[in-house]
């Protein structure tokens, strides 16, 4: 025995997660005839549905904080919908049976599918605003940057931190125009982009986990998907802050009665409140963090990631289903 013991006490429990992969295996599987066929909507209602069948296979009791309502126009997995089996430990659960539906469409790079869970109650509901801007780190990044920083302070910041030279720091950012003057500032202050088309999930859990070739994710990107990452960012020991981004008046007001602070900066804890925090995700496309769904003759193979924050872990998932199964 190396005296390990001592570091890692053992209080091994159960992990509903290695459950809920099979949930985003399956969206993933049943999206396959869709990637790259310019169907966004049939790509995510396939997925939709064989998401919501596994779930009700798993005992937990989990009320949708986070599903597909506004944004994708789904009538499943909407706001307020019981998963689960009814049984077992209360969740909140965010879904997003595929983040990056146009990737998927288009047979881009970085689709993923995904749940994250934590305990009822503690998901912030920032659906009454569509964008929210977010700084997200590594550990390193941790009482160290702060999104009410200029991004060149919070890059040389992080650098010193990590003890690298800036130009060699790398930061992805959502490629849109309203990120024009955010880009020049990354390039100004002397580090790399890695601009993405979609799919800021990805990129923000790139950022913090443990050799990524991402340092920081920025930028204004979905709301729910910054919930979601924030339940991955927990778990990785990472950091994440976000400001709610209101595209007009009303929008901001409909936040603010849906009890949403305005110029707050909610810290990690805010957006996820508690530790236990579950994330899983398995690649529709190709992307950094997983290798896409595929078929090969009479198999499909998957790769997913399991994190977990009560015992902070990251897993990987390599499955091969066999397609007869699936017929
Ligand atoms: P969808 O899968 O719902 O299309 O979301 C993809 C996505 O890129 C998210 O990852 C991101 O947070 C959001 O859309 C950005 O929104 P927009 O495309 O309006 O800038």
């Amino acid at each position: 025995m190396t005296g390990t013991e001592d570091m890692i006490p053992l209080r091994p429990d159960r992990n509903i997660a290695l459950e809920l992969v099979r949930a985003t295996e399956a969206a993933a599987i049943r999206s396959v005839p869709f990637i790259g066929r310019g169907q966004k909507e049939r790509a995510d209602g396939a997925a939709v549905d064989a998401m919501r069948a596994f779930l009700s296979t798993v005992e937990f009791d989990g009320t949708v904080v986070i599903g597909e309502g506004e944004k994708d126009e789904a009538p499943m997995l909407f706001n307020g919908e019981r998963v689960g089996t009814g049984k077992g430990r209360a969740y909140d659960i965010a879904v997003d049976p595929i983040d990056g539906t146009s990737l998927t469409a288009a047979g881009r790079q970085n689709a993923l599918s995904m749940i994250a869970l934590s305990d009822r109650g503690t998901m912030l509901d920032a659906s009454s605003v569509f964008y929210m801007d977010k700084l997200v780190t590594g550990p390193a990044g941790v009482g160290v940057v702060d999104i009410r920083k200029p991004i060149g302070e919070n890059i040389r910041l992080l650098a010193k931190e990590l003890g690298k030279p800036v130009d060699e720091m790398v930061v992805s950012v959502l490629n849109r125009p309203r990120h024009e003057q955010l880009i020049q500032e990354i390039r100004e202050a002397g580090a790399g982009t890695r601009l993405m088309s979609d799919g800021d999930v990805a990129g923000g859990i790139n950022a913090a986990r443990h050799g990524a070739r991402i340092d920081m994710c920025v930028g204004v990107g979905g709301s729910p998907e910054g919930i979601v990452t924030a339940c991955a960012i927990k778990a990785l020991g990472g950091h994440i802050q976000g400001r709610m981004w209101p595209r007009d008046d009303e929008e901001r007001e409909r936040g603010l009665a849906a009890g949403l602070k305005m110029d707050h900066v909610y810290e990690a804890d805010e957006l996820v409140s508690g530790k236990n925090t579950i994330f899983v995700a398995t690649g529709v496309t190709d992307g950094q963090l997983v290798a896409g769904v595929v078929r090969e003759g009479g198999y499909v193979m998957t790769e997913s990631v399991v994190l977990r924050g009560h015992s902070g872990t990251l897993r990987r998932v390599s499955s091969e289903h066999l397609v007869e199964k699936w017929l």
